[in-house]
């Protein structure tokens, strides 16, 4: 695993934007997608990259993370809605190839084996881009998801509940269930790329990084993983021990392996 240090938010956002270029450049045709306010940096930068580089995302499939069980896709608040709002309306991706749970499914266990059939059929995912829970959490697996675990329906932590109910009206909002992917499914991306940003994430970064590989934070399957890279904001770095080593390995990185 690899962890990348940067000064701020804004930094670490430009920073996994072009680990999401230069995989689109080398041919990459399948990406993940997260939602939540980690990765609002990232795709301010991607929009960017697309308007004054030239990135294209023409014959792209993206997949998300997860979706909300209950909520229709025109909800402002269901991940298909937000992915729509904050990346797609700003680059050339097209719509009808950005691929999300139906939250209003009438069998949602069903549709949870649908999309992950949908998706081995297309992957597999190049970059996936992933955001961290204070809990550890990535995609919706909570603690205690299984390490082998695949796309299904889940309930969330009240925890997670509070924490996700600034973006609706209230925490009597915010739904129950949703539908993720899971572990091993998210696990079987060339490049799982986690951003985290801030003080608040510092103790599950820690934990992702240095702590043991456990179910208790799911974000630690990352050590599992052949490619694997944390990017971290200075806040979010503060709990990591080892920080002066990778702060070395970052200042001498082979020739054309920087970022
Ligand atoms: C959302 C997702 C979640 C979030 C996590 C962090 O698609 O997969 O794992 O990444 O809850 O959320 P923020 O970034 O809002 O702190």
């Amino acid at each position: 695993m690899e962890v990348v240090i940067r000064p701020d938010a804004e930094d670490a956002g430009r920073t996994v934007a072009g680990i999401i270029h230069h995989a689109i450049l080398e041919g990459s045709k399948t990406l993940g997608l997260a939602t939540g306010s980690s990765p609002l940096g990232v795709y301010q930068d991607l929009a960017r990259r697309h308007r004054q580089e030239g990135l294209s995302f023409s014959g792209v499939d993206a997949f998300l993370l997860d979706e909300y069980v209950g909520l229709p896709p025109s909800h402002p608040q269901s991940y298909s809605q937000v992915i729509r709002r904050e990346l797609v309306d700003h680059i050339n991706l097209d719509p009808t190839r950005v691929h999300a749970p139906h939250g209003t499914a009438s069998d949602p266990q069903q549709e949870a084996r649908r999309f992950e059939h949908a998706l081995a059929a297309a992957g597999p995912v190049g970059v996936q881009l992933l955001g961290i829970g204070v809990n550890g959490h990535i995609g919706f697996n909570e603690p205690g998801s299984s390490l082998a675990s695949r796309t299904r329906l889940k309930t969330l932590t009240d925890d997670t509940r509070r924490d996700n109910a600034r973006f609706f009206g209230g925490l009597e909002e915010v739904p129950r269930h949703v539908i993720t992917q899971g572990l091993a499914t998210i696990g079987e991306a060339s490049h799982l790329v986690l951003i985290a940003t801030g003080p608040h994430k510092a103790h599950a970064v820690a934990a992702t990084v240095e702590g043991p590989v456990s179910a208790q934070c799911p974000a630690s399957i990352l050590q599992l993983h052949p490619h694997a890279t944390v990017v971290v904001d200075e806040l979010a770095a503060a709990r990591l021990e080892q920080q002066p080593y990778y702060r070395h390995i970052a200042s001498h990185k082979p020739p054309g392996q920087g970022y």
